[in-house]
């Protein structure tokens, strides 16, 4: 029977990708998680329920062309199910009056190695979404004897695990990046609790971003779980809303990395890739300055690109000066529009989760100096 389930790393060549769909997508009310998450001045604040039709069908009208370029590349493209998110969600320990989307694979899916493992989100809202994968994942299952169907420890998400009146609409820009620069997010460390698009998987390492999806007992967690890998704690002060790693630290090839120019990775943070020639280069400028109405993310889903092997790469059509800077950087550039999908949960990474990548699991860090992100 053949491998279906393989991957190490965002820029090993892709052969299978898990693409997502925008049906049913909803804007969820809001909860202890996503009240921190919504910008204070963004007109989706008090807003929720089913998104309007007509931007269902544009988003669905890309990621069908998405599609159509992964396929013409040679790369086996499954969907996720969709499921009807305009329901509540009702478990012993809270309530919720809807549910979200299946348009974001990335935060739900992560692959390592042979094992695909569904993440243990800190929104009530998202509490059922990798539903919509599980079909795929029983067919990986039976036809891959190799692959490992994993789920994270649920997290019951209580109050115990937010903190309350962390939120509050005073609060200026300023005073919001001291307190994420201080690490005060908007969970607490009651329980693991993880969005799969915080951690960057380079082979034996694992870097994953302490924000406010993720937290730090979730990296103690990984340690535990993973312990032939190595897992490092890394923040990027600078970033008012800390939600992914994808739009900030993006790994292009062995050795070269994209920084958000706004989101630095901290001097300190930087020794693990300095003592391994690895260089971390600022990303070019976004080409927009607001991203499209009703959207979570910031204009820096621009870097949020698609590694297809280490001398190709999907770019947002419109984001010409990442495209510009990639085609310096030695990369082919293959631009596919994506701008109408972003409302519904980000670019071009965050709309896939890896299924199949050539390559095992490399040491692309032997030289393991004093770590001070080490977990
Ligand atoms: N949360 C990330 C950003 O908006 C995707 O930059």
């Amino acid at each position: 029977m053949p491998k279906i389930v393989n991957s190490w790393n965002d820029f090993d060549p892709l052969k299978r990708v898990i693409v997502g769909r925008a049906d049913n997508s909803c804007i969820p009310p809001e909860e202890p998680a996503t009240s921190e998450k919504v910008p204070i001045d963004s007109p989706m604040r008090g807003m929720w329920g089913p998104r309007p039709v007509a931007t269902v069908e544009a988003a669905n009208a890309q990621l069908e062309n998405y599609v159509t370029v992964l396929e013409g590349l040679g790369i086996q493209v499954d969907r996720p199910t969709p499921l009807q998110w305009n329901a509540p969600v009702i478990t012993p320990d809270f309530r919720t009056d809807s549910m979200m989307t299946q348009m974001p694979p990335r935060d739900i899916l992560l692959t390592i190695g042979n094992e695909i493992i569904a993440s243990a989100n800190s929104f009530r809202c998202r509490y059922f979404e990798y539903l919509a994968y599980w079909p795929l994942m029983r067919e990986y299952f039976e036809n891959d004897p190799e692959f490992k169907w994993s789920q994270a420890p649920r997290p019951r998400l209580t109050d115990k695990s937010y903190k309350h009146n962390y939120y509050d609409e005073r609060i200026s820009l300023e005073e919001r990046l001291v307190r994420t620069a201080n690490k005060d997010f908007v969970t607490t460390e009651y329980e693991p609790m993880w969005d799969a698009a915080d951690v960057m998987r380079l082979g034996k390492d694992l870097f994953i971003q302490h924000g406010l999806t993720t937290n730090r007992t979730a990296m103690e967690w990984f340690k535990r779980y993973y312990p032939d890998l190595r897992v490092h704690a890394v923040n990027f002060p600078g970033d008012p809303y800390p939600i992914h790693i994808d739009a900030t630290f993006v790994p292009l090839r062995p050795g070269l990395i994209i920084n958000n120019p706004h989101r630095r990775l901290p001097e300190e943070q930087r020794k693990i890739f300095e003592a391994n020639d690895w260089q971390i280069i600022d990303a070019a400028m976004p080409a927009h300055e607001e991203p499209p109405p009703l959207c979570y993310s910031s204009v820096w889903l621009s870097m949020n690109c698609l590694v297809i092997d280490h001398k190709t790469v999907i770019v947002e059509a419109s984001e010409v000066h990442q495209a510009e800077q990639m085609d310096k950087l030695g990369m082919n550039v293959i631009p596919v529009p994506f701008r109408d999908v972003y409302a519904f949960g980000g670019g071009l990474h965050c709309g896939t989760a890896d299924v199949y990548r050539e390559g095992t699991c490399e040491d692309f860090f032997p030289n393991q100096v004093e770590d001070p992100t080490r977990v």
